[in-house]
């Protein structure tokens, strides 16, 4: 039993931390008790209990009566840190109580109710998920940058499933040449307008909200990103996307798919993600030779993987057309 009870007692703990806002009330430095509950609206003995765990399992220290965030809580779970995955706490919460159907997904192999059509009931839902992979995507960027190689003739991007548009905003920002459009469904671009406006791109960044399995695109394209999205669909939809994509794409154009590759052993973290694909669309993650297939099928010459460090990043495909 305590291999059920620990798991579930680290994640409601660290959740509640995120949801509470304690991880970020430690961000600039020590807290004694009082003060530490003050700032999170909450009473001292609840926030002891819940803090004397965190130190128990390594997220928080105490150092004499004062609380502080480990290195690692600092550096990923409070905004002075490399990236704040805060919004994958809120996320977490969420997902805990779909995870309660899961052995119904089992059962019959798919969710009763895609995570999309969740959403369309529950916008909210919607707008946290897009959060969530919006903090991904900082995390990723840098990777992205350094991988792809965008030459001055590649003018015009397509972001499929875009979502949040921080992979556009990036490649734009860096690339003044470049200009893009956001395909994703509407429930995911809640928020995506208002932070291409304020960054002041909506000349250069459009949204085009639709499902990109019969969106029309256009041609003529450049460059095409197909990030952590082919996992959301079947084999034979990828083969059709990536179909289109060749064709929209002019000659020398690049593909970039972002995903986690299934191996013939899967690794506990690719096994769990495909648990959860299992109860969220009802698909999976699929091997580079798919991948490789459905482009050479496509008329993409060079397909190049990269593996991204740590492993659990994912990886890159980048094929030319
Ligand atoms: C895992 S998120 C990845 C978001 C973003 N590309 C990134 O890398 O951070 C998958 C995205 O694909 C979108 N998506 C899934 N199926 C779609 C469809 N049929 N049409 C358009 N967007 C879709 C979802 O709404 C979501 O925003």
């Amino acid at each position: 039993m305590l291999d059920i009870y620990m798991p579930m007692m680290k994640s409601a703990a660290i959740i509640s931390a995120g949801r509470l806002g304690l991880f970020e009330a430690l961000a600039n430095g020590p807290l004694e008790l009082s003060l530490l509950a003050e700032k999170i609206h909450s009473s001292p003995q609840g926030t002891a209990t819940l803090a004397d765990f965190l130190v128990a399992v390594g997220y928080l220290e105490k150092q004499g009566e004062f609380f502080t965030n480990a290195a690692s809580t600092q550096r990923w779970f409070t905004s002075v840190g490399q990236v704040d995955y805060t919004p994958g706490l809120l996320w977490t919460q969420e997902a805990w109580s779909m995870m309660g159907t899961l052995s119904d997904a089992v059962r019959s192999g798919a969710p009763e109710q895609t995570l999309w059509d969740t959403m369309v009931e529950k916008p909210h839902l919607g707008q946290l998920f897009a959060s969530y992979m919006g903090a991904f995507a900082l995390d990723l960027g840098p990777d992205l940058l350094k991988h792809v190689p965008v030459a001055p003739r590649h003018l015009r991007l397509l972001d499929l499933g875009g979502s949040h548009g921080l992979h556009s905003i990036r490649f734009c920002q860096r690339y003044s040449h470049l200009s893009a459009v956001i395909v994703d469904l509407p429930s995911a671009l809640m928020e995506t307008g208002s932070t291409i406006e304020k960054l002041q791109l909506s000349d250069r960044i459009r949204m085009s909200p639709g499902n990109l399995l019969d969106h029309d695109w256009g041609r003529g394209l450049d460059l095409v990103f197909y990030l952590s999205v082919a996992h959301n669909h079947t084999a034979e939809e990828n083969r059709l996307v990536i179909q289109r994509i060749g064709e929209s794409l002019n000659p020398g154009g690049l593909l970039v798919i972002h995903e986690y590759l299934a191996e013939t052993q899967l690794s506990q973290f690719h096994a769990a993600f495909r648990l959860t694909l299992l109860l969220e669309t009802g698909t999976q993650i699929y091997r580079h030779e798919d991948y490789s297939n459905w482009l050479t099928t496509a008329g993409f010459t060079s397909v190049s993987r990269i593996d991204l460090d740590p492993r659990e990043k994912g990886s890159l495909i980048l094929a030319r057309r």
